[in-house]
């Protein structure tokens, strides 16, 4: 269960402010719940930890057992935003850092980039393995995806042939439109749905991120229980629920207090892209109609070492929300030394784990005195259950948090624009009028 401590705030704010930001955060919990607000036909994750059955559970693990009988030891998924960051930050907090199990294929994400270098590095990667494509697009048609796949579908198919490149490729997308959709159903490819009602940034509990993470070998069972759990507890509306405490909080700091930018820090490089995932789902919920928070990140301690000044003695824009990680599931203890050179010896005996939690604990004091409020969101430790509960705290504060601040949370209107100027410059067909619009302009 997800935990939020705001005493890192409390000499920032009022209580009468934060009773006032509480009912109104009541209130959009309300609008929530009663599904009436802004954007309310995009609203179908609220129900996804229960509304997952047993069978679609059973087709994305086989999936996962027929490639692992093939000998399938690479996995390339590609989509971009939001059908990718939910996946790759699941998979990069449960993986061991350094070392790939023998019976796990690795699993790397393409299309959510243009470079060229990085996809002829992929490829070489490929050349190397025994591989097999997941592609996500809920749309069916976003440019990055569909130029990485178009590039991998043909390596596969020259390599595997094109039946058992059939077999090698599974399709996430719209349940009846989209060229992924027609490109599907025209190669037979394994296909899941990414339901009408559920946004790319809220989908991490449907096929596009339960496919890549079940096939990198993790429990998508165990996610979605604790999601479903995270769910009964934030159902519940009270001044003590944690996402109506956690939204009033960053929206009194932004509103009252001035504070523009929240960053987002976590003690462990495991979850910088636990960081990615919330920037991707709060910023472009949030920011629209010329407001919201801007969204940023730290990894701890690294950062202390580069962004550390700017949070400590910079202009005063940001609030801190640290994720915090009550347990660590690996132990390594600091020896002793003769010489003590080093000058460690205070240390002997102690867990590095214990190092960290006392430089988060200094960092906490230090930045409060510094004039950076901080909240504190807590898990017991790392594991498949409370990356599922943390998924899903943070999208329903989300649309807490967007309601309060008068947004509607589940559309993006702002990332058609850079497309439309891609499009005229790559002379898509279609855009003629604007790419001569476009080239007076260069
Ligand atoms: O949250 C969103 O809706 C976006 O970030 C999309 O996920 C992203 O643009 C990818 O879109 P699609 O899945 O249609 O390719």
């Amino acid at each position: 269960m997800v935990k939020v401590n705001l005493g890192g705030c409390s000499s920032f704010v009022n209580d009468a402010d934060y009773k006032t930001y509480v009912q109104k955060a009541l209130a959009a919990f309300d609008t929530l719940q009663n599904e009436d607000g802004a954007g309310n036909d995009f609203l179908g994750w609220k129900t996804l930890p229960i509304d997952i059955t047993e069978s679609l559970i059973c087709d994305i693990e086989a999936v996962r057992d027929s490639w692992k009988a093939k000998g399938v030891n690479l996995v390339v998924v590609i989509g971009i935003g939001g059908s990718y960051l939910g996946a790759k930050c699941a998979i990069e907090a449960l993986s061991h850092s350094f070392v790939r199990p023998a019976d796990k294929p690795q699993v790397v994400f393409a299309g959510n980039n243009l470079s060229e270098e990085y996809l002829a590095e992929l490829m070489d990667l490929a050349k190397t393995c025994n591989t097999a494509v997941i592609v996500i697009s809920k749309s069916g048609t976003t440019t990055e995806p569909a130029v990485a796949f178009r590039i991998f579908k043909e390596y596969v198919e020259q390599t595997y042939g094109k039946a058992e490149a059939a077999e090698r490729i599974v399709a996430i997308t719209d349940a009846k439109k989209g060229a992924l959709k027609t490109l599907a159903t025209q190669e037979g490819y394994k296909s899941f749905i990414v339901p009408d009602n559920v946004g790319g940034r809220y989908s991490v509990l449907t096929p596009v991120g339960l496919v890549p993470i079940a096939v990198a070998g993790f429990d998508i069972r165990a996610m979605l229980k604790g999601a479903a759990e995270e769910r009964e507890a934030l159902l519940v509306k009270s001044e003590d629920n944690a996402a109506v405490q956690y939204a009033a909080m960053r929206n009194l700091l932004h509103l009252e207090n001035g504070k523009s930018t929240e960053i987002l820090v976590t003690y462990n490089p495991k979850f910088t892209y636990l960081a990615e995932w919330w920037k991707q789902l709060y910023g472009e919920s949030e920011g629209k109609d010329l407001k919201g928070i801007f969204p940023a990140s730290v990894t701890n301690t690294a950062d202390l070492h580069s962004m550390g000044q700017f949070i400590q003695e910079g202009s005063r824009i940001m609030f801190e929300t640290v994720v915090n990680i009550e347990k660590a599931n690996r132990s390594v203890v600091i020896g002793s030394d003769e010489q003590n050179l080093d000058q460690l010896n205070y240390l002997a005996g102690q867990h590095v784990n214990h190092c960290n939690a006392m430089a988060q604990l200094g960092t906490k004091l230090a930045h409060i005195d510094g004039g950076v409020p901080q909240m504190e969101v807590s898990i017991e430790n790392i594991n498949e259950e409370n990356l599922g509960a943390i998924f899903y705290f943070f999208e329903f504060s989300c649309g807490i948090s967007a309601y309060v601040l008068g947004i509607n949370p589940f559309n993006q209107p702002g990332v058609e624009a850079y497309k439309k100027n891609m499009f005229a410059l790559l002379r898509k067909p279609g855009f003629e009028a604007q790419t001569e619009a476009i080239l007076k302009r260069i």
